[in-house]
């Protein structure tokens, strides 16, 4: 199998149209059907009453409780925390086909990626094996006993972690293992002459699982006061630093769903803790955490705790942070900021102060908000109308990466609270009209006539044939939000989607994501097989009403300031249709 290609969009629209929705969620959540729905208890936040409800029509799942809401493979994401292309594997086993891949041209595709993968992770696992037994039954691996026992970490605790010991001779690896899957393992390195060398030597094993249980990369410590102190795996075709965190696996086999997970910044620090049973904490290796890391922590967790050192270094570290934390920020997940005394990593604090006040320290870290304005303030007079602005600027900045919710909108009261309407004012970030109405959230029932027609198409994409073949006046209609309406309108003719679950798929990740998921849950007061002549008289009379305002609006101007010769031209035109 080729694993390197992309999976081609028309296989994952023919999976949309394969599956059946109910039938997938129904396998891993009995269903209930009442009326043209199928219901449950929401499987993605706690509750006594179902109002979780999956429509075979739209083939999509929604939640009225928490707003959880997406397609057959959004639900395999969220339910089983896969990532896009897991989900699509799943989704393909469930129906029994194979993933295609789109061919990689020779330049895409770097040498290694050719090797079968699974011989690369057989070669990894069995190399941690032998550090394993390096650490226990050899006379060198002593040494690094001694120093987990000096670091006071248990044999159990050392297991596991699957811990080991790289000998200072590395040419036993070649006699155990082929020598060009040690090299794209990166457990080989070779200088500018070509000679090869084994990169962990003498020194105490940390191996790095993906949550799939693989061992892909190892960090490596040395035993005494050397530099460097760590070294970690080099990027390899199963390695990618920026996409992996330390610890996920050891800590979602102890439990799958933790109410919050711990980042913390040393491998170390993840073993010492887990020492003392605090068993949910990771480590990203070496770099700084990134949207990709949170993402993947926030699948697991509804919080997550960021733990910095108290100097200056810990403190910028934190606040480089933020750009990330609101990038992945959705509503139901949350972040708090846990500051170390100075001198102090996680696992010495623990070690000296115990495990309950350590706890407490996690319990009781700064929400992100206190901590975010907090720090934003601390530099700015607020007594000043420059300061005002300035935090507001500053702010927004930050703001406007949040996804669109109830954390973003108590954000926005926040910041209008400390620097005043007027300097928030300018910078805009409310969602348009189309979605949106005064009364923040979308009720049900009758909706003004452009967010209605918005909904029954998004709602109905099947029925674009049937409306395509009417002759409808596009170009008369003028309202607020006409472009989303077209883009959407444009996408559902380009696509032909076969339903909206199917549509759903062209917004992952796109910035009008939300309001297709938003037009796709509401509920409208329209009969079944009443949609099409519906959304045509929405169609119709927003037209007139975009013609009549229009000639209004001309007439207007005739009496005050007269028209262009083009603007009489519209007029008459205008009044010959009425
Ligand atoms: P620290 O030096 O704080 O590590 O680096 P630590 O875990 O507290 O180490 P101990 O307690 O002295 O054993 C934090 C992390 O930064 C990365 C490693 O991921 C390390 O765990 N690091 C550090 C490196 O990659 N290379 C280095 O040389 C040092
Ligand atoms: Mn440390």
């Amino acid at each position: 199998m080729n694993m390197s290609g992309r999976i081609p969009r028309e296989f994952i629209n023919e999976l949309l149209v394969r599956v059946d929705i109910v039938d997938l969620i129904d396998s891993h959540l009995p269903l209930k059907k009442t009326g043209a729905n199928y219901i449950a208890r929401c499987p993605f936040h706690t509750e006594k009453s179902p109002s979780f409800s999956v429509s075979r029509n739209k083939q999509m799942f929604h939640c009225f409780g928490c707003g959880a809401s997406g397609n057959a493979i959004s639900f395999l994401m969220d339910f089983n925390h896969l990532d896009f292309v897991e989900a699509v594997e799943d989704l393909a086993a469930f129906i029994g086909v194979d993933v295609p891949r789109e061919a990689v041209t020779y330049q895409q595709q770097p040498e290694t990626k050719k090797q079968d993968l699974s011989q690369l992770y057989t070669v990894m696992e069995q190399v941690a094996a032998f550090y394993v037994q390096q650490l226990r039954n050899s006379s060198e691996g002593k040494k690094a006993v001694d120093y987990l026992k000096a670091r006071g970490i248990s044999g159990d605790c050392a297991n596991d972690f699957m811990l080991g010991y790289a000998p200072t001779q590395w040419k036993p690896l070649l006699e155990r293992f082929d020598a060009k899957a040690l090299m794209d393992c990166g457990l080989l390195g070779s200088n500018d002459n070509g000679e090869v060398y084994g990169r962990f030597r003498g020194r105490l094993m940390f191996p790095i699982r993906d949550k799939r249980a693989r061992i892909i990369g190892f960090g490596g410590r040395v035993l005494d006061d050397s530099l460097p102190k760590y070294l970690n795996s080099p990027e390899t075709a199963l390695f990618s630093k920026g996409k992996e965190v330390y610890g996920l696996y050891e800590l979602l086999k102890k439990n799958a769903k933790p109410q919050r997970i711990l980042l913390v910044e040393g491998y170390m620090d993840v073993v010492a803790l887990s020492q003392f049973g605090i068993d949910y904490a990771v480590a990203v290796l070496g770099t700084a955490a990134s949207r990709t890391h949170l993402e993947l922590l926030f699948r697991f967790t509804a919080e997550l705790v960021f733990c910095f050192d108290g100097d200056n270094a810990g403190q910028t570290a934190a606040w480089r942070l933020m750009d990330a934390v609101f990038e992945s920020l959705k509503d139901g997940k949350s972040c708090r900021i846990m500051t170390l005394p100075a001198q102090h990593d996680p696992d010495s604090l623990i070690r000296e102060q115990g495990v309950s006040e350590f706890t407490e320290r996690v319990q009781t870290a700064m929400p992100l908000s206190q901590y975010f304005f907090g720090l934003l303030t601390s530099t700015i007079n607020l007594f000043e109308k420059e300061g005002k602005s300035d935090l507001a600027k500053k702010a927004t900045h930050y703001l406007n990466k949040l996804s669109d919710g109830v954390f973003k909108k108590m954000m926005m009261e926040h910041l209008i609270m400390l620097a005043g309407e007027t300097a928030v004012k300018n910078i805009s970030t409310s969602a348009p009209a189309l979605i949106t109405n005064s009364k923040q959230q979308l009720t049900q029932g009758r909706q003004p006539l452009p967010r209605l027609a918005l909904a029954l198409l998004i709602q109905h994409p099947e029925l674009i044939g049937i409306i395509e073949q009417r002759e409808i006046d596009w170009n008369s209609l003028k309202f607020d939000g006409i472009e989303k309406f077209n883009n959407i309108l444009q996408t559902i003719l380009q696509e032909k989607p076969v339903n909206t679950g199917a549509l759903l798929e062209y917004y992952r990740g796109h910035s009008d994501e939300l309001i297709i998921k938003r037009l796709a849950d509401l509920q409208l007061d329209v009969p079944a097989d009443n949609e099409v002549a519906e959304f045509i008289g929405a169609i119709d009379k927003l037209s007139t009403q975009s013609t009549a305002d229009r000639r209004r609006w001309l007439l207007k101007k005739l009496e005050t300031t007269g028209l262009t010769p083009q603007e009489k031209e519209q007029l008459q035109k205008l009044t010959k249709v009425k």
